[in-house]
């Protein structure tokens, strides 16, 4: 054995160990009596160490099962079979039917399938159970299998892993390796006597190529196999880093960015736009109206000449939505609902020149926050506003879009908005399932002739997180909000 070959980080912890022989020496151990902060230190020199037979290395891989997004949701909401179950025993028609209605498709699929592996039965459209308190049992013991994660996978029950893990996202497994250490007899004897100093080289530099030195010189070996502690840095968080590159693609095709407040009055964001005053998405329930500032004023040319729109349709050939027209609620204000407010008040203070604009902004709705729903998200908003702009432009404009998001198939459906026609549903394929990102149409007259545009104009307006959760193979949105750490570090660079 060459005992030349210690380098000062092995020496030092061999001289620790020979402090007390017979110890056995955990990483924490190491770390405290070498003083050290970087667990990749300790390991290489135990390993250096153990290579030269001064100390043996006892080396324990364990598993651990932990909850994923999914294991979590179920500890929060209870286990999708469970709420089933309890929905049949207190539900006066549990049937089929009704089961469709009392819970979200996404839901009631499995949650079928899940119910006959636990022998509930459909009978004559009713579900039947024969044996309820197996079910009960059952559901217990899953229950409390999630409940008692985190835990070394071989104290768990093997049947239930099975079952959890093919459940998608419902645990994971997490690999770690614990070492100790023990330092040997031949490791107690050698002394600093049997050390000889030499000059080991770590790093190969242009000066040390240039000079001599190298020539004579040992070389210190690296052991690739090692595990070292993952460098991190800071990073964009994913949907930063994904709006970033939603900006790239746009400003690639030509776009200019519109930046502007999401404070915004009704006027703007439904009248201008030929959202009748009694369209329910109006409602308190679906819009949040401001208390400060509860109204903003408007100009009343501005607002005479809506009123006459939605009346009667003014003079662009439309007969109007009819009933009353009220300058109060024109003039409320309220956070905006889509961005289509920004691009409709550009268009209105530039009407003549032809132009490409997009915004990626916040948008702010009622919703109850679930799976894939949030109140305050962002859209992907455009238009293109130039002479003989057409509907095949403005198909081909999203597709290169999604093309160069990475989705090539993308198709269009008819869809409905009172300020577009034709109007259209935009969708994109991802993992063979067509998945509905926004939409899209051409400004009607009665939206563009009372503000004096001049061409035609295409928009859209699409989920920036739903694409976020394509991009990201999320089937939880608020996965995006949660600032969980270890998924941050975790998520791929876009
Ligand atoms: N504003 C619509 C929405 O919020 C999307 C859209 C924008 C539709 C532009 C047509 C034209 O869903």
């Amino acid at each position: 054995m060459d005992a030349t070959n210690l380098v000062n980080t092995e020496r030092r912890m061999l001289s620790v160990m020979q402090g007390s022989e017979g110890q056995i020496w955990t990483l924490k151990d190491v770390l405290d009596a070498c003083n050290w902060s970087d667990q990749a230190v300790a390991v290489g020199a135990g390993q250096g160490l153990a290579d030269k037979g001064y100390v043996v290395v006892d080396e324990d891989v364990s598993t651990e099962i932990r909850l994923a997004s999914q294991g979590n949701s179920a500890i929060e909401e209870g286990l999708l079979e469970s709420r089933l179950w309890n929905w049949i025993k207190n539900s006066d028609d549990p049937s089929m039917a009704n089961l469709q209605k009392s819970f979200e498709k996404h839901e009631a699929g499995p949650g079928v399938g899940l119910l006959k592996k636990l022998g509930i039965k459909l009978d004559l459209g009713l579900f039947v159970c024969g044996d309820k308190s197996n079910v009960e049992h059952i559901i217990s013991q899953r229950e409390s299998f999630l409940s008692s994660l985190p835990k070394p996978v071989e104290s768990l029950d093997p049947e239930l892993l099975n079952h959890f893990r093919n459940r998608r996202n419902f645990i994971e497994m997490v690999e770690s390796t614990s070492r100790t250490w023990k330092i040997t007899k031949v490791g107690m004897k050698l002394s600093d006597s049997d050390l000889v100093e030499k000059e080991m080289i770590n790093e190969i530099t242009p000066e040390l190529l240039q000079s001599d030195t190298w020539k004579g010189a040992e070389f210190r070996a690296f052991d690739v196999t090692l595990e070292s502690s993952t460098p991190r840095t800071g990073r964009s968080h994913p949907m930063q880093a994904l709006i970033e590159r939603i900006r790239h693609i746009f400003l690639e095709m030509g776009f200019s960015e519109l930046v502007e407040d999401y404070v915004q009055t009704a006027g703007w964001n439904m009248d201008a736009l030929f959202i009748p005053q009694d369209h329910p998405a109006r409602e308190m329930q679906d819009t949040f109206y401001l208390d400060n500032p509860k109204s903003m004023n408007l100009s009343d040319d501005l607002m005479e000449t809506w009123s006459s729109i939605h009346k009667t349709g003014g003079d662009t050939g439309s007969v109007g939505w009819g009933g009353d027209f009220s300058k109060d609620t024109s003039q409320k204000g309220l956070l905006r609902t889509h961005t289509t407010v920004n691009t409709i008040q550009y268009l209105a203070n530039n009407p003549e020149a032809a132009c490409r604009m997009f915004t990626v902004d916040r948008v702010f709705r009622k919703e109850a926050i679930d799976r894939t729903h949030l109140p305050e998200f962002h859209q992907i908003e455009g238009i293109i506003m130039e002479e003989g702009a057409n509907l095949q432009m403005l198909v081909t404009t999203l597709k290169t879009f999604y093309r160069k998001m990475g989705y090539p198939e993308v198709r269009v459906r008819p869809a409905y908005f009172p300020y577009t026609e034709p109007s259209l549903e935009i969708e994109v394929k991802w993992r063979g399932k067509w998945l509905e990102l926004g939409g899209a149409g051409i400004f009607r007259p009665e939206v563009t002739e009372p503000l004096g545009i001049k061409h035609p104009v295409l928009a859209w307006g699409m989920g920036l997180e739903r694409l976020a959760m394509l991009v990201l193979g999320l089937d939880d949105i608020r996965q995006l909000y949660i600032s969980d750490l270890e998924w941050l570090r975790n998520q791929p660079i876009i």
